[in-house]
């Protein structure tokens, strides 16, 4: 099948060419994790969790993806993801290798993209990629896998379009911090920002959704509220949805307050400027509003949508979610290499 015709074929369809022998093994949308498979990477990540506070745990996780190497692809901004990654291929013991900047590569001597990811999986097991291009990982994923030598592809953020491991470590916190209290499910999460144009919501709540009674609040400015065919998805899998632009009013109700940035990189034409984005962020005297035992969550990089004194409240789990994102992400590559099973030797 040519590309123009695999995508014409529905993305549901799709997500069997993301897998082999009945495994996931190109990491491109959140739609590829069902509820089973979201639970065993959890339990692999906080095993990876427990080991990294022992020497000899470290060690032995670094002994399990030696053989393996990986390429990041970094060519849109980024700092926390790409290090998460860096330090993820460390904890399981993978080499490493970068490109974050193409002008320093070959492709500034006119190479094309198509061989410059040629030559990475020749040299490497894996590639980790970040690119501005919507849908451009899923199409060198396939680019490759009709090549010659074909590698695990893992979407880092394909611009406004899906970022699946942000999403990842963002239930995973969820998960961890609701345990204790009946799970994940029959709650109420609140969504608050630029939900328009922030891949990290369009991802997370694909995850969500697959957890029974789960309600959501979309908490934006008119011009970047929720998508409609994101709407229209939830509304298919029965989540109760409601739209607002009133944060103060939601608070009292939810047991998870997302916050996002506003993602005016994306402006054409300063459309973010004519919005007073106070409205949508989170002050210190916010959290009196706020139920005792709910979560603030946000995938950072923040700007002033939570004021810093909230750090220090206890249900201000945003610097919690960075960190795990490398237990999980860790988890995710010894999953794909079906290495997983090893960590009972230990
Ligand atoms: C998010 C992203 O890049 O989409 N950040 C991240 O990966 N940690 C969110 C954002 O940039 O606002």
């Amino acid at each position: 099948m040519n590309y123009e015709d695999y995508l014409k074929t529905s993305p549901e369809d799709r997500l069997k060419y993301y897998q082999r022998d009945d495994r996931m093994y190109h990491v491109m949308r959140t739609q590829q994790f069902d509820v089973t498979l979201l639970e065993e990477l959890f339990e692999i990540a906080n095993q990876i969790k427990l080991m990294t506070r022992k020497p000899n745990g470290i060690d032995f996780l670094k002994s399990l993806l030696r053989h393996k190497k990986s390429m990041l692809y970094f060519t849109q901004p980024s700092t926390r993801t790409f290090l998460s990654f860096l330090g993820a291929c460390q904890l399981v013991g993978m080499d490493t290798a970068e490109v974050r900047d193409p002008s320093l590569s070959s492709e500034y001597k006119g190479e094309s993209q198509e061989d410059a990811i040629r030559v990475f999986s020749s040299y490497f097991d894996m590639i980790v990629m970040r690119d501005p291009k919507p849908g451009f990982c899923e199409y060198m994923a396939y680019y490759l896998d009709h090549s010659a030598r074909s590698v695990p592809f893992i979407n880092g953020g394909s611009g406004k379009d899906q970022h699946p491991t942000q999403a990842l470590l963002d239930l995973y916190t969820m998960y961890r911090s609701f345990q204790d209290q009946g799970g994940v499910s029959g709650r109420r999460y609140a969504f608050v920002g630029d939900l328009l144009r922030g891949r990290a919501v369009r991802s997370v709540i694909f995850l969500l959704s697959q957890f029974d009674d789960v309600e959501m609040v979309f908490v934006a400015p008119d011009a970047f509220q929720i998508a409609p065919d994101l709407v229209q998805a939830l509304e298919q899998s029965r989540v109760k949805i409601q739209k607002s632009d009133n944060l103060k009013e939601v608070l009292p109700d939810v047991d998870c307050v997302y916050m996002t940035r506003i993602q005016d990189e994306y402006d054409m034409s300063n459309e973010s400027g004519q919005i007073n984005y106070d409205l949508f962020s989170l002050f210190p005297e916010d959290l009196k509003l706020m139920k005792a035992d709910s979560i603030i969550l946000h995938p950072l990089p923040r700007r002033s949508e939570i004021h810093p004194e909230v750090d220090l409240d206890p249900r201000a789990m945003y610097w919690r979610q960075l960190r795990n994102g490398l237990y999980i992400r860790a988890a995710l590559m010894l999953y794909i290499f079906n290495q997983s099973h090893r960590l009972q030797e230990y």
